[in-house]
């Protein structure tokens, strides 16, 4: 996701901005720019692609300043173009702002502003904003301007006739400040920081932190003076990335509730009960033509794929097929005008997915979302651990969104889909309960951890998400697990049952609950031990159950989005109990890029 870094101080700031820029590159991005401050005057330097052509281009050009801010964009609005890359400018130049986030309303304030607009983002409307609102005082336009801001924002601003001050500004996306001797560093986290000073002041939402050489002042948006703690970070590079955490896995898994909230935010209606996902470049006209639905992908995007399956089919009554990508590849498919093929992929780079004629992927700039045209990013942010978490769930998310957009074009009314949005709504707080689970899921793990052998089970939508779950235990672990669709077991799996073959059933409270309970009857006919993914407060599930994990309640569809979670969270626990390399698994590579 986009990067901020910024410096004021007696060093020259050019070497910095472009070494935090690299150290904020794992964040992933599409292009960067910088803006120093001199003599009253303000340079920019913007370039498509990596940081090393953004220095190239920089190359002769003389710019100095011991003032400046600089960008990593991960394009949201508008194409991957110069022209969109960050820092935007307002007043003619006079103004500059770097932004991580989406401004909500930027349509209403763009009404406000003076053009002429050089972008299409919604940056260039917030710096113009923030300009419109200027009388003088560079920190109280940023106050005045933010309160009639909707949406989510980090940005950091700088004004030619302030020399020697920065304002930055918090609403969801994370900003800390470095404190050095008559310096300060500013960042979205402590990446780029840690070469200079092990002090830093990490700003919290709704703050406004007034940074120039002689000091650093933090206020709310009320104008209110916040006295901040400083805390000293003893983390090196790579720690600093893991956020604090023991493996890029688990910080991952954590992550999700925030990146799931990305993932659907300005993406949905809701007095209209829908979705609105513009990257499908579709008409309505278009979007009323399709017929049948193919989504193809490998692995863990599979899976999302199959419980896209169950939506697309529930909400929209479209027929929906699912293909891993090899096999797609090597059929003869039957692909007409009708039909609409989402390929799916985190990395964007999966050879077999690479024939798509729609992308939906994480990794901006990717070949598959450069060859599909048209395509949506999950806004899961860099996934680095090798077994998919994060990225998996954003899938979901836009899967989802997608069918509630066609869904509404067919059969499903807007009470329903108001009722699905609203329960989206309800979600990261719902994942956070279930992250709380996480140490206990860590004892489970520790009693299972010796057992040679897995089997997952799951009905309904809860099917791929056992398929999901057994995967990511065999590639975490390298136990042996398999994943059945319960109904499915008797019909040759239950043969390997036994008390050393234990099983893990997801069996919450759904229209298939009933079936889920006689199919773990069964289990434990065969005295094989019984782990229970169950919701809340059931405790009929609790007397069959062995173990059992508890998860919040949502709509039949939605339960992928959290009965997901504790299996990632076992199959993690399990692999460090095991002393495996979690991030790293043995064999296994973060891109596929060959058949
Ligand atoms: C498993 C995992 C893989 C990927 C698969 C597709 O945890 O990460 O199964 O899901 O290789 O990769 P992408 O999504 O990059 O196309």
């Amino acid at each position: 996701m986009c990067g901020i870094i910024g410096y004021i101080g007696k060093k020259e700031a050019l070497p910095i901005l472009l070494q935090g820029l690299r150290s904020l590159e794992y964040r992933g991005y599409d292009s960067a720019g910088v803006a120093l401050m001199h003599d009253g005057k303000i340079e920019r330097i913007r370039e498509v692609g990596k940081v090393d052509k953004l220095v190239q281009k920089i190359g002769a050009h003389k710019i100095s300043g011991n003032i400046g801010i600089a960008h990593t964009r991960w394009a949201t609005h508008g194409g991957v173009t110069e022209a969109n890359a960050h820092p935007h400018t307002a007043g003619q130049g006079k103004l500059v702002l770097a932004h991580n986030g989406i401004i909500e309303n930027y349509r209403e304030l763009k009404e406000k502003v003076k053009g002429p607009f050089e972008s299409e983002t919604d940056t260039e409307i917030l710096a113009k904003w923030i300009f419109h609102n200027y009388k003088g005082d560079l920190a109280q336009a940023v106050k005045n301007a933010l309160r009639q801001v909707r949406g989510t924002y980090g940005i950091a601003v700088m004004h030619a006739d302030h020399p020697d001050e920065i304002v930055a500004a918090r609403l969801g996306s994370p900003l800390v400040v470095g404190i050095g001797e008559d310096e300060y560093y500013l960042a979205s986290d402590v990446t780029p920081i840690l070469p200079y000073t092990k002090r830093v002041t990490f700003l919290d939402d709704g703050e406004i932190a007034v940074i120039n050489r002689r000091g650093l002042k933090i206020f709310n948006l009320k104008d209110e003076l916040i006295a901040k703690g400083v805390t000293n970070i003893d983390w090196n590079v790579e720690e600093a990335q893991k956020g604090g955490f023991e493996n890029f896995m688990l910080k991952e898994i954590f992550d999700q509730p925030t990146v799931f909230g990305d993932a659907i935010r300005g993406r949905f209606d809701v007095k209209e009960g829908t979705a609105k996902l513009g990257g499908l470049n579709m008409n309505l006209e278009e979007m009323q033509k399709v017929k049948r639905v193919i989504l193809i992908a490998c692995g863990t995007a599979s899976y999302a794929c199959m419980i896209a399956k169950y939506v697309f089919e529930k909400l929209s009554g479209l027929p929906t097929e699912v293909d891993v990508s090899s096999e797609f590849r090597y059929r003869n498919p039957v692909v007409d005008e009708h039909t609409l093929v989402f390929a799916v992929s985190q990395s964007g780079e999966t050879i077999d997915t690479l024939m798509a004629l729609r992308g939906i992927v994480n990794v901006v700039g990717s070949t598959i979302a450069r060859e599909a045209g048209a395509g949506t990013y999950t806004h899961a942010g860099p996934e680095l651990a090798v077994a998919s978490t994060k990225a998996y769930t954003n899938m979901v998310a836009i899967l989802l969104l997608y069918a509630l957009e066609f869904g509404r074009l067919h059969h499903t009314t807007l009470e329903e889909g108001q009722e699905m949005i609203q329960n989206l709504l309800k979600i990261p707080e719902q994942m956070n309960e279930i992250l709380k689970n996480s140490e206990k899921i860590k004892t489970l793990a520790e009693k299972y951890k010796n057992y040679r052998d897995f089997l997952f089970l799951g009905r309904g939508i809860n099917y791929p998400v056992a398929l999901e779950g057994s995967l990511k235990l065999k590639e975490c672990t390298y136990i042996h697990s398999e994943a059945y669709a319960a109904g499915e077991m008797k019909h040759g799996a239950i043969a390997l049952l036994s008390p050393d073959f234990p099983v893990l059933a997801i069996m919450t409270k759904n229209r298939l609950y009933e079936k889920m309970k006689s199919n773990v009857e069964e289990v434990r006919a065969r005295k094989s031990s019984v782990l229970i993914i169950a919701s809340e407060g059931d405790r009929e599930a609790k007397e069959l159950a062995d173990d059992i994990i508890y998860v919040p309640q949502t709509l039949e569809l939605l339960e992928p989005l959290l009965n997901t979670i504790p299996l990632q969270l076992f199959a993690y626990h399990t692999a460090v109990a095991l002393g495996r390399d979690v991030d790293r698994p043995r064999n296994l590579a973060k891109s596929v890029t060959v058949e």
